[in-house]
């Protein structure tokens, strides 16, 4: 645990946990959670009989993310049986979205608190305590960015350091922009400090997040010129940013990119759909062509860029032929990685409305279509590296052999290796030998050895 709020002088108030679902974004969430309760007096535990407080961090991006946080509360439900006293909350953006039916449904919830009202937790616990009762505050706010509080980092390798919050792209599939609200930007200088204060704590690798992230702008610059201070903040070994939108990517950004070595060839750029007519009614404001230029654009820039994407099947009035154009389009990039959806009517959102909702079983088959393709294209794309030395980081054992150790290239892809004498967080050289399902294998090439380089 990489910690800056450790406060020994406090009295221990209890125990917490955090369960945290959905995406990385609230993973960061809980941390800065996590931050602020050992920051006035609570220390953090992983087991659930241990807990005095548990918090289930959530996500309502589509009906089985929800589900499986019905499905998990419903599970842990005794233990407030056993210890009455226990406090039981719901946070994030199913908090936002279903207060109502959670009080409802659900009574034996404390406190529900939506993504903007994270900074009331310790006034809300104390409330609670006082009085038996619902808590709740699922207010969103313009301007909340979280500034100056400090994370409680779980993992040792990679941090993830949230520079916005809120979307105002409004997709028409999409609840975040209601969940989280509209978009709003941290400063420049608190981002900076936080980069630093992880480097201190160990951290390697920064993943910065935002719901959109590249279309980060302050009075101080927009993203590139973020992304370029965050690269020269001396000891950050890898910088990942996640999810830009194909609007905001630049040629300024993909200089950026290409200048600084320690920014990661890897761009994750969301296609959704490759027809004309769905990507408007998604109202996701490009083209097939536009994106399949911008790809050319990012690879211009950056020869040897991996490409990941998301994609949705099943979209309200998507045809077969509609269908076939996102295949074509993926057929034309090959994407390296793929994270591939059934569309998923979110209540309140204008694509629920749509009257064409399209059929389960078409949107299994077309689904599953596309996983089929995305695995040859992802074997494809890594046996493209089979006989070249990628730059691997070192991130922890392998899960099949404490002989090896389990990294990633830059493209975020898996590789495993024999162990030498590297340590975790070192980047080292490795000869890819063989690519099988998403991970590649390879062999260390120790510095005298090295025949060429590549990316
Ligand atoms: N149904 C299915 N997938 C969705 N996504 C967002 N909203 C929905 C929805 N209603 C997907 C998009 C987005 C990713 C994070 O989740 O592909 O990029
Ligand atoms: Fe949702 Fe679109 Fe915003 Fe991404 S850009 S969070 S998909 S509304």
């Amino acid at each position: 645990m990489y910690n800056s709020n450790n406060n020994n002088n406090l009295q221990e108030k209890g125990k917490f946990l955090i369960e945290t679902f959905g995406c990385q974004m609230n993973v960061a969430d809980s941390e800065l959670v996590a931050g602020m309760l050992q920051k006035c007096g609570y220390s953090e535990t992983r087991d659930l009989n241990q807990a005095d407080i548990i918090f289930m961090n959530t996500c309502a991006i589509r009906e089985k993310a929800e589900e499986t946080v019905h499905h998990r509360l419903d599970s842990i439900q005794h233990l407030k049986k056993r210890k009455p006293e226990m406090i039981f909350g719901v946070l994030g953006c199913m908090a936002q979205n279903l207060k109502d039916d959670l009080l409802e449904s659900k009574p034996y919830v404390d406190i529900i608190l939506g993504p903007d009202s994270y900074r009331r937790i310790p006034e809300i616990i104390n409330n609670r305590k006082k009085q038996n009762g619902h808590e709740v505050d699922t207010r969103l706010s313009k301007y909340e960015v979280y500034d100056n509080l400090m994370p409680s980092r779980q993992d040792g390798v990679n941090a993830f350091v949230s520079i916005s919050r809120g979307c105002d792209k409004f997709c028409t599939f999409c609840i975040v922009p209601f969940t989280r609200g509209r978009e709003r930007s941290r400063s420049n200088e608190s981002i900076i400090r936080e980069v630093q204060d992880a480097v201190k704590n160990g951290f390697a690798e920064i993943t910065l997040l935002g719901q959109n992230v590249n279309s980060y702008r302050t009075e101080e610059g927009k993203f590139p010129h973020l992304l370029e201070g965050v690269a020269m903040v001396p000891g950050v070994k890898r910088i990942r940013y996640m999810s830009p939108h194909p609007q905001d990517m630049d040629d300024h950004l993909l200089q950026v990119m290409s200048e600084h070595k320690n920014i990661c060839n890897h761009v994750h750029l969301p296609l959704q759909a490759g027809s004309d007519r769905i990507l408007k009614r998604m109202n996701r404001t490009y083209t097939k062509t536009e994106f399949l230029n911008l790809v050319d654009t990012i690879r211009d820039y950056i020869p040897n860029c991996s490409i990941s994407t998301d994609i949705i099947v099943g979209f309200p009035g998507e045809t077969n032929v509609e269908y076939e154009e996102t295949l074509e389009v993926m057929n034309k990039v090959i994407f390296d990685r793929a994270f591939m959806f059934k569309y998923s009517p979110r209540p309140g959102t204008k694509a629920a409305e749509y009257s064409d909702q399209i059929d389960e079983v078409i949107k299994q088959k077309r689904l599953t279509r596309l996983i089929d393709l995305q695995q040859t294209h992802t074997l494809k794309a890594n046996q493209r590296h089979i006989g070249k030395v990628l730059k691997v980081m070192v991130e922890k054992e392998s899960k099949k052999s404490p002989q090896q150790w389990s990294g990633r290239t830059e493209g975020n892809m898996g590789v495993i290796f024999d162990k030498n004498d590297e340590q975790i967080k070192d980047i080292v050289d490795i000869l890819i030998q063989d690519a099988q399902g998403v991970s590649m294998f390879g062999n260390r090439v120790l510095e005298k050895e090295m025949i060429h380089e590549v990316n």
